[in-house]
C-alpha cells in the first residue's frame, strides 16, 4: 500500500474535520482501502516513511533504519503528540529482517528507541481510522529523504527485494503488508511552493505498477525539477514495490489535488501469485 503522509490529514482527523467539504473527498478516497485492509487482517505492517526531525535531527541521519523495539510512542511535533495509539512493534521479526538485510550487505541502522511522527501515523489513520489500539504489529522503517543525499531509487528498489527475502525466510507464517509512504508532487518552499505535476505523478504510478525498474532509474534531479523538492519522498515507494513480486495486480488507485499544498497519491498492489515461505 502506498500513500502520501501529509501532516494536515492527521490534524483533520484529530480535529474532527473529516466531513468538511475540503477533507471529505480525500477521506472518501480511502473508504475502499479501509475495507480492503480490514478484510485482509494483516499480522504486521512494515511501514516505510521518513522522520521529519522528530526522532532524528541534523545531528544523526540514518539512511535506512528499522525500529526493532517493542513499542514506539507518537512524537510531539510541536503541538503535542497526536492522540493515536502507541505503535506495538515486533522485535523478533524486526531482528530477523535486520540480520537478513545486513548480511545481504544493506547497512541498516538498528533503532531500539524512537518516537514516530506523522510520516508513520497519518498512513495508519487513513487505513485503520482511529481505533483504541492499532489492529496489528507495526515495524517502522525510516528512510532519509530529508538531507541530501537520500538513497537512490535503485537502492530502495533492491532494498525492498532484500526485505522480501527476509520476510519469506521468517519461521512464522505471518500476513504482512508493506506501506511505502510520502510524495507525490510537492514543494513546500520558495518560488515554486505548491508545484503540482499531475502528468509526472500519473506516469510514476503507471510505471511503478508495470515497469518499476524504469522508475528505479529516475535520478534525484528529475524528481526535484518535475515534481518539487519534497517529491523525493517517492523513492520510498520503490522499497514497498521491490518487496512485491515483479508481476502485480493493481487493486486500487486514488489521486487527489490539492491536499494541503501537495498532490495526494494512493496505490494498492497485490502479488499475482501467493508468496511461499522459504526454508531458513
Ligand atoms: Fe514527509
Amino acid at each position: 500500500m502506498n500513500c502520501s503522509h501529509v501532516p494536515a490529514i492527521g490534524a483533520a482527523w484529530d480535529q474532527g474535520k473529516t466531513e468538511t467539504s475540503y477533507w471529505a473527498p480525500i477521506f472518501r478516497g480511502f473508504e475502499f482501502s479501509k475495507k480492503w485492509i480490514a478484510d485482509l487482517k494483516p499480522d504486521v505492517v512494515i511501514l516505510v516513511y521518513n522522520d521529519h526531525a522528530s526522532a532524528f535531527s541534523v545531528e544523526l541521519i540514518p539512511t535506512l533504519a528499522l525500529g526493532c523495539a517493542a513499542e514506539f510512542k507518537p512524537a510531539d511535533e510541536g503541538w503535542g503528540p497526536r492522540p493515536v495509539p502507541v505503535v506495538k512493534g515486533h522485535p523478533e521479526l524486526a531482528a530477523h529482517i535486520a540480520q537478513s538485510v545486513i548480511l545481504d550487505e544493506f547497512d541498516l541502522t538498528i533503532v531500539n528507541k524512537m518516537d514516530v511522527d506523522h510520516g508513520l501515523t497519518v498512513p495508519l489513520s487513513l487505513m485503520f481510522g482511529q481505533p483504541k489500539e492499532w489492529p496489528c504489529r507495526i515495524l517502522p522503517l525510516p528512510v532519509n529523504v530529508v538531507q541530501y543525499p537520500p538513497p537512490t531509487g535503485h537502492r530502495c528498489y533492491e532494498f525492498g527485494k532484500a526485505i522480501k527475502k527476509a520476510v519469506e525466510s521468517y519461521h512464522e507464517d505471518l500476513r504482512i503488508v508493506i506501506f511505502g509512504t510520502g510524495g507525490m508532487s510537492h514543494q513546500l518552499q520558495g518560488k515554486r511552493a505548491g508545484l503540482i505535476n499531475a502528468k509526472f505523478d500519473k506516469a510514476f504510478l503507471d510505471n511503478l505498477v508495470k515497469n518499476p525498474r524504469k522508475v528505479a532509474k529516475i535520478p534525484f534531479l528529475e524528481y526535484v525539477r518535475e515534481a518539487g523538492s519534497e517529491a523525493i519522498e517517492l523513492v520510498m515507494w520503490l522499497i514497498s514495490r521491490g518487496a512485491l513480486e515483479n508481476e502485480v495486480r493493481e487493486v486500487y488507485r486514488f489521486y487527489h489535488v490539492p491536499c494541503s499544498n501537495t498532490a495526494l497519491g494512493h496505490l494498492i498492489l497485490e502479488n499475482k501469485r501467493k508468496t511461499k515461505r522459504k526454508k531458513r
